[in-house]
């Protein structure tokens, strides 16, 4: 009883979903096993297929079907690429590749050869979702266009925009997205940010859902710190309806992430993270390590995305191999190491038994308050007028 009065609400309604608990897309670290666990388990999982072409997308969606029936959400990049990863040749490659070139060496690995741009079109990545009638298609980096909105509503796909602003949930309200993320600077990870500069879009969780849920009417999702039992009671309190935690899932034992990943997640290390675009070219969170601080060093020429993941992917292969974590990106949020994850479902269940009780006394207390402040509000316009 006490389960069903908060965790029912407008969004876990309309998901199909028995806990408003979101496994958040891990772009190169999501893995079928986790995105179905955690849907097995009542949840939404979700897998994050930025970096796949289309015929792996389509495999990755029937493995999942095939391992759960309950609703899951595939993930996608509006924009696959920044200005000027077009032009961009090889010498602008080989400046690029300096930094990196004493790291390669002492791996015994060879540099890279220059390759040009080869694109990935979001366009036909989303076809594959709509032709699948995946239950959500959420997204991060923009508003799709609005024929794709058009026909993931033809075809019931409920679809997730992600916004590191109050404008940008907005603009994404505005388009008919079913519901937002919205994604505080703590969050692991890559800053959705496409209104205005990542760097200019970091509000912390804390600030950022009570404003997105005074500006738009469909449901929010928090995300960003949020690891445990405090983080989801306070995203509650906040008015969210529902959380999305990356960096907690991303250290078990299901997810992509190898074993030297997992471990500084894990690791004391983790209490120290930093934003950088050296590891893709886009603004991102990881903890701080030898090739952060390098690749942040003033005057380091930084390709556009996506050419600087593949640059830094090259080196990340053989440092991973090699079990050297600090020359590979070591992607993970500001809750990393506030509690562990080793099997997804056990630990969804201490959470959910965990919150029950003050999740279900906040629900009550969050919807008085929205009266209330409504009410309030609507004062304020009568008196004004
Ligand atoms: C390694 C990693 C990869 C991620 N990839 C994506 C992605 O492809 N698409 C997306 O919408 N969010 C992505 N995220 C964000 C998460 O889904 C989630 O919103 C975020 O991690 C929540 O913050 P937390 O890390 O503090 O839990 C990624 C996060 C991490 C740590």
């Amino acid at each position: 009883m006490e389960t069903a009065l908060w965790s029912q609400n407008r969004l876990t309604r309309k998901l199909g979903v028995e806990y408003p608990i979101i496994q958040g897309p891990l772009g190169g670290f999501s893995s079928q096993r986790l995105t179905a666990a955690v849907s097995n388990f009542g949840g939404l999982g979700s897998f994050g297929a930025h970096g796949l072409t289309t015929s792996a997308i389509k495999e990755v969606i029937a493995e999942i079907r095939s391992l759960t029936s309950r609703p899951f959400a595939m993930n996608l990049w509006v924009s696959t690429e920044d200005r000027g990863a077009r032009s961009s040749g090889k010498s602008e490659f080989e400046r690029s590749l300096g930094p990196l070139a004493a790291h390669l060496a002492a791996l015994g690995v060879t540099s890279p050869a220059y390759k040009p741009f080869a694109p990935i079109r979001f366009e036909d990545q989303a076809r594959v979702l709509l032709d699948e009638r995946v239950p959500v298609f959420s997204f991060i980096y923009g508003v799709p266009p609005a024929e794709i909105l058009d026909e993931c509503r033809a075809r019931n796909i409920f679809t997730i925009g992600t916004a590191t602003t109050p404008d940008e949930a907005a603009a994404l309200s505005d388009f008919g997205v079913d519901a937002v993320v919205a994604s505080g600077f703590e969050a692991g990870g890559h800053r959705g940010s496409f209104l205005r500069a990542a760097e200019d879009s970091l509000t912390g969780t804390l600030s950022l859902v009570p404003r997105i849920v005074d500006r738009i009417d469909i449901p929010v999702i928090a995300a960003g710190g949020i690891a445990d039992a405090r983080g989801v009671l306070a995203a509650i309190a906040l008015g969210a309806d529902a959380v999305q935690m990356g960096t907690v899932f991303l250290s078990s034992k299901d997810s992509g992430a190898s074993a030297v990943h997992r471990e500084a997640i894990r690791s004391g290390r983790a209490a120290s993270t930093g934003l950088t675009k050296g590891f893709t070219g886009r603004l991102a969170r990881g903890i701080r390590n030898r090739l952060m601080d390098d690749l942040n060093a003033e005057g380091v020429e930084i390709l556009p995305y996506p050419l600087q993941r593949a640059l830094v992917r090259h080196l990340a292969i053989a440092a991973e191999a090699a079990g050297q974590s600090e020359l590979m990106p070591l992607w993970a949020g500001q809750s990393a190491g506030i509690t562990v994850c080793q099997d997804a479902p056990e630990f969804l269940e201490s959470l959910v038994a965990e919150i029950s009780g003050p999740a279900a006394l906040l629900a009550r207390w969050n919807k008085n308050f929205r009266q209330k402040r409504s009410e309030s509000k609507e004062k304020i316009i009568t008196d004004e007028k």
